[in-house]
C-alpha cells in the first residue's frame, strides 16, 4: 500500500485553501471551446459504479476538451457485473494503459483504497456519503464569478445534509475559506452534531431564519424514498423546506440559488424559483466543465 499519487483528488477535507485557490484559478483559465491540447495521448478511465449525467458527461467532456481520450466504464455491461473486485478492476485499467481514473462508488473510501494500491492519480467523482469534491470545486468557481469573494459570505446549505456527499464537501470548502454556514432541514436530515463537521456551521431548524442576511442559497437533492424513510410526509416537507419565490425573499436582494442537480420542481423547490433571476443552476453546471479540466491538468502534471 502506498500513498495516493500526486495529483488525486480525494476529498475537500485533505486539501489547504492554497491548493484550492490554486485550483480555481486555473478553472479560472479553462475553456473548454479554446484549449490547448495539454493531456494529448493521456488516457482517463471514467469509472462509474452509480448513475450520473452532468458528472460523468463534464469530466468526459473536460477531458477531450484538453485532447485525452477517454473510455467509460459502469457496472452494467463491464466485468463489474461477473463479480470483479474494485482492485482487479483498477489493475486490469492500469495495465490496458490508464493513466488517471475517474471514479464515482456507491461505498465512502472506495476511490482512497484504489488510489492506495495504484500509481496514478485516482480522481473521487463522488463516493457514498463521504465527499464529491469535484462538485464542491465548481460550486465555489459558481461562488466567485457571482459574488467575487469569499470574505464575509453568508451561505444556507438546505435539504438532506446527513446523506449528502455534496454538502459534506461544500462544507469543508466553504469552512476553510472563513464562509458562515447556516444547515437547515428536520432533525432526521440534519442532526446537531452536523455542526461539528468543519469550523463556521451552525443548524437552524426554520428555513425562514437561515435565510435572512444569506447570500447563496444552496439546495441539495431529496430523495422521496429517505422521506418516507425516515416517516417524514412529503407534504410536510414541502411546507417547512421546499424553496419559494415568497421564502426566497428573506435572503438577500442578490442572493444567488444553487442546486447540484439532478432537480425536482414542486420538491425541493418551485418552478418559478428554478428558472428565476436568482438560480444560477445552469450556470452552475456549466462550470463543471472547465472545473473539471483543471482538475484533470492539475493530476496529470500539467497544471501550467
Ligand atoms: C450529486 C451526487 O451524485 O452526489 N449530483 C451530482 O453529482 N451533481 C447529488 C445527488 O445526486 O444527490
Amino acid at each position: 500500500m502506498n500513498k495516493p499519487a500526486r495529483g488525486s483528488l480525494l476529498g475537500i477535507e485533505y486539501l489547504e485553501a492554497k491548493d484550492i485557490r490554486a485550483l480555481l484559478k486555473l478553472a479560472r483559465r479553462m475553456n473548454p471551446l479554446k484549449a490547448r491540447p495539454l493531456l494529448r495521448n493521456k488516457r482517463i478511465v471514467l469509472l462509474f459504479y452509480e448513475a450520473s449525467t452532468r458528472t460523468r458527461s463534464s469530466f468526459e467532456f473536460a477531458a477531450k476538451a484538453l485532447g485525452a481520450m477517454t473510455t467509460l466504464v459502469q457496472s452494467a455491461g463491464s466485468s463489474i457485473e461477473k463479480g470483479e473486485s474494485l482492485l482487479d478492476t483498477g489493475y486490469t485499467l492500469r495495465a490496458i494503459g490508464a493513466d488517471a481514473i475517474v471514479i464515482r462508488h456507491p461505498s465512502a473510501g472506495a476511490p482512497l483504497l484504489m488510489a492506495k494500491h495504484l500509481d496514478i492519480p485516482v480522481i473521487n467523482a463522488g463516493d457514498g456519503m463521504h465527499e464529491h469534491p469535484s462538485q464542491a470545486l465548481l460550486d465555489a468557481f459558481t461562488i466567485l464569478k457571482h459574488k467575487q469573494a469569499f470574505k464575509g459570505l453568508q451561505v444556507a446549505i438546505i435539504g438532506d445534509i446527513y446523506h449528502s456527499r455534496v454538502a459534506r464537501s461544500a462544507c469543508h470548502l466553504l469552512s476553510k475559506f472563513g464562509v458562515k454556514i447556516t444547515l437547515c432541514g428536520p432533525p432526521e436530515f440534519v442532526p446537531e452534531v452536523a455542526a461539528t463537521l468543519a469550523p463556521g456551521l451552525r443548524v437552524s431548524r426554520y428555513i425562514e431564519d437561515a435565510l435572512r442576511g444569506t447570500d447563496v442559497v444552496m439546495l441539495l437533492r431529496l430523495q422521496k424514498e429517505r422521506l418516507a424513510g425516515q416517516k417524514i410526509r412529503l407534504q410536510d416537507y414541502i411546507a417547512r423546506y421546499q424553496m419559494t419565490s415568497a421564502r426566497l425573499k428573506l435572503a438577500r436582494r442578490d442572493a444567488i440559488v444553487m442546486h447540484p442537480g439532478p432537480i425536482i420542481r414542486g420538491l425541493e423547490l418551485t418552478a418559478e424559483v428554478a428558472d428565476g433571476a436568482q438560480s444560477v443552476i445552469v450556470d452552475e453546471v456549466q462550470n463543471g466543465v472547465p472545473t473539471r479540466m483543471a482538475i484533470l491538468a492539475r493530476a496529470l502534471g500539467k497544471a501550467r
